[in-house]
């Protein structure tokens, strides 16, 4: 199997964390697609994921799979891991945990790309402004749920680690720790495991 990633995706980091997590480095090897933004074109994606995003990975038999959610539901199926787990109460509310994470990474790269990508002249704060506070109430919502996550992490967790790296990463001026102390700690901790520490970006 291949991983087609860039370094920089905080989802493809989901992926190369349960990788790493499941031991799964000898089946699945790592591709870096190099750049890939939404106002490039790259062909040899496009004919794995014809949305032309990432990750996504291909399998032995040559069928594809992406995006994040179903690529990580997929690593864990094959090693049986812990990270989806089939209890409904658990797996429903890391799966809502994974959907709220993924969202504040949707918004948060889609300000990367209005400020890193777009002409000065072109961006719009007050679209900014509003996404930004979607994703400090994402923020402010985790902060009120961090004392029950899981202790050993699910994909929910997994994603909100991958939030706060990226935000570290990209949005560093931000501050994101200010107001949310639990949080904090709670990825220092999380910062702590392996998976987490070798795939921290920049
Ligand atoms: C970034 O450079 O911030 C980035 C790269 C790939 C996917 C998403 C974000």
């Amino acid at each position: 199997m291949k991983l087609i990633y860039a370094p920089a995706s905080p989802f493809a980091r989901k992926a190369r964390i349960l990788i790493k997590e499941l031991q799964l480095e000898d089946k699945v090897t790592l591709q870096d697609a190099g750049a890939v933004t939404p106002i490039s074109n790259n062909a040899d994606l496009n004919l794995i994921n014809p949305l032309g995003m990432l990750p996504a990975l291909t399998l032995d038999n040559g069928d594809s799979l992406y995006d994040s959610p179903v690529i990580c539901e997929y690593l864990n199926h094959i090693a049986d891991g812990p990270f989806f787990p089939a209890d409904s109460n658990q797996r429903f509310r890391t799966l809502g945990l994974q959907a709220l994470g993924d969202g504040m990474l949707d918004l948060s790269v889609a300000m990367r790309y209005e400020t890193a990508m777009r002409p000065e002249n072109l961006q719009w704060q007050t679209w900014l402004d509003y996404q930004q506070e979607k994703v400090q109430r994402g923020l402010d919502t985790l902060e009120a749920r961090c004392q029950q996550f899981e202790k050993s992490p699910l994909i929910g967790e997994i994603t909100v680690a991958c939030v706060l790296g990226y935000l570290d990463f990209r949005f560093a001026d931000n501050d994101w720790r200010s107001g949310h102390p639990v949080l904090t700690r709670w990825y220092e901790q999380m910062l702590e495991r392996d998976s987490i520490a070798t795939t921290v970006p920049g």
